[in-house]
């Protein structure tokens, strides 16, 4: 995807207009757009259409030349925001291959337009990097969106549109990331990629190599990565606007490859394991888009990076390591090791945060745990949280955004089960709530009066089914929209008062 532009009327040959049922009958929903709607009933109905989500259906038609009509389910007065970013999502996948097309849908509200032009620029997405002698069967992504509606000169809607360009961006920035084998994405080459990125914006870049991280104690990313020829890094891109209203931490898991390490996981399914730097992607690129956004909130986004591997360096079970800071760990399974990489950059940002005047609240992102995809499948991802105001604000956000959260505990109960009888702590527990006994262990490494959010993304970082609405093959980008939406929301509200 290219651009994003508005136009008043249709003037390209391909056009994406709604369909919907009421009770079995098509209703065309084309936000005003006049069309033969007689006619291009009568068709649909011969070509057995439904207006079914997900549903496009091609029209030869005369002006415009073609129509793609995407489904949007049940007929309504007025449309969701997320059942619009879906249907314009599915349109621009069905529409790889062509230059422009202009997308009128039953949009009129602001929320309604972004909707739209987020969902377009979503879908207009392919990864066909390493593509060679079949590169020619692949089609690049659709170039131009063009937005049909009324208000053409409101600077809102421009301004939405300039957003949905933005979010689109940072989002392939995160996919294309996920996509890169890890045979092209190791810890030093994650990070020299995203400072690419971060410089131009005018980001501050800190990339400690194995040599500072060993020195000043990192322990649990030396432990995780000590497997590996490739070594780790910790990656911190810093947004410091003139005017901030609030500052947050965001740390994202960042393991390019997981193979379990000596827990070595089963050959069938390993590969999915690419994309368990998920995390880490979208936090730093979330930043990337507070940043073009130009947001008056402070944020540091920490990346913690190893690849976990098997060799005769590799982490032993019953080994004990130290988290930056001093906490001791018993490595009781190699393959609980997001928690490790986790742990010391969770310690690292709080420490920096209050060097900085102090934080509202830290974040952290992961593909941790495969019970999160065992309890809530592979399009809701879970929330846990010391803080219930501060996990009701992201809700919030989630939910405007379009991403699936939800809410699960943090038992009490379970944290025992972390005992270890040689360290502090043990980095595995109870196999049942496995998902809560990773984030008990987690908040052991949070300050007590400090809201975090835990956010576990194992299933929805990644699909592995099939394409649908905006979402692609491989990896979705999911958690970026949510965080942006969330700072969105702080900067909408008066300054707040650090911890
Ligand atoms: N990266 C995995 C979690 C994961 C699983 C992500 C499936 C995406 C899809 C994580 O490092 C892991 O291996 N977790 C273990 C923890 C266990 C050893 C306590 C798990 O979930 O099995
Ligand atoms: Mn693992
Ligand atoms: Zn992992």
């Amino acid at each position: 995807m290219k651009a994003l532009k508005l136009s008043s009327a249709i003037t390209t040959p391909f056009a994406v207009v709604g369909l919907s049922s009421n009770m079995g009958k098509l209703r065309i929903e084309s936000g005003g757009i006049k069309l033969n709607e007689k006619e291009l009933l009568e068709i649909l109905k011969n070509l057995s259409a439904t207006g079914k989500s997900d549903e496009i259906v091609k029209v030869p038609f005369s002006k415009p030349q073609t129509i793609f009509f995407t489904g949007l389910g049940e007929s309504q007065n007025s449309y969701d925001a997320e059942t619009l970013r879906r249907a314009a999502g599915s349109a621009a996948r069905a529409l790889a291959g062509q230059s422009s097309a202009t997308f009128a849908l039953p949009a009129t509200s602001l929320a309604q337009i972004s909707a739209v032009a987020e969902g377009a620029a979503l879908g207009a997405y392919a990864f066909n990097e390493f593509r060679y002698s079949t590169k020619s069967e692949f089609k690049e992504p659709l170039e131009q969106i063009i937005i049909a509606t009324k208000s053409i000169t409101d600077a809102s809607v421009k301004r939405a549109l300039i957003r949905a360009e933005i979010i689109a961006r940072h989002t392939a920035t995160v996919r294309d990331l996920i996509n890169t084998p890890p045979s092209h994405l190791t810890p030093d080459s994650f990070t020299k990629y995203m400072k690419k990125i971060a410089t131009p914006l005018g980001l501050k870049v800190e990339i400690l190599n194995e040599v500072s991280l060993k020195a000043q104690g990192y322990g649990g990313i030396i432990g995780v990565g000590q497997g590996s020829a490739n070594p780790r890094r910790l990656l911190r891109v810093s947004y410091s606007p003139n005017k901030s209203k609030a500052r947050f931490a965001f740390v994202g898991k960042g393991i390019t490859f997981d193979t379990g390490g000596l827990a070595l996981k089963p050959a069938n399914g390993m590969e999915a394991m690419k994309s368990d730097m998920s995390g880490a992607a979208a936090v730093i690129a979330a930043v990337f888009a507070i940043a073009e956004l130009k947001l008056p909130v402070s944020i540091d986004a920490w990346a913690p990076l190893a690849e976990n591997m098997v060799s005769e360096n590799a982490t032993r079970p019953s080994d004990i390591i130290s988290i930056y800071g001093g906490k001791t760990v018993e490595v009781l399974n190699p393959d609980a090791e997001g928690r490790l990489v986790l742990a010391d950059a969770l310690v690292r940002a709080q420490e920096v945060g209050k060097k900085a005047g102090g934080l509202n609240g830290i974040i952290d992102v992961a593909t941790l745990t495969g019970h999160q995809v065992v309890a809530l499948g592979t399009r809701t991802s879970a929330v846990m949280t010391n803080d219930h105001d501060f996990s009701g604000e992201f809700l919030t956000a989630s939910e405007k955004a379009g991403e699936s959260f939800w809410p699960m505990p943090l038992p009490e109960e379970l944290r025992s089960s972390l005992d270890s009888p040689v360290a502090d702590i043990a980095n595995i527990g109870d196999r049942m709530g496995g998902m809560l006994v990773a984030g008990l262990f987690l908040k052991e490494f949070i300050e007590t009066d400090l809201p975090w959010l835990h956010l576990d993304i194992a299933g929805p970082s990644y699909n592995e089914a099939t394409p649908h609405g905006y979402t692609p093959i491989g990896g979705t980008g999911i958690a970026l929209r949510s965080l942006v939406t969330l700072i969105e929301l702080v900067s909408s509200q008066p300054a707040r008062n650090k911890k």
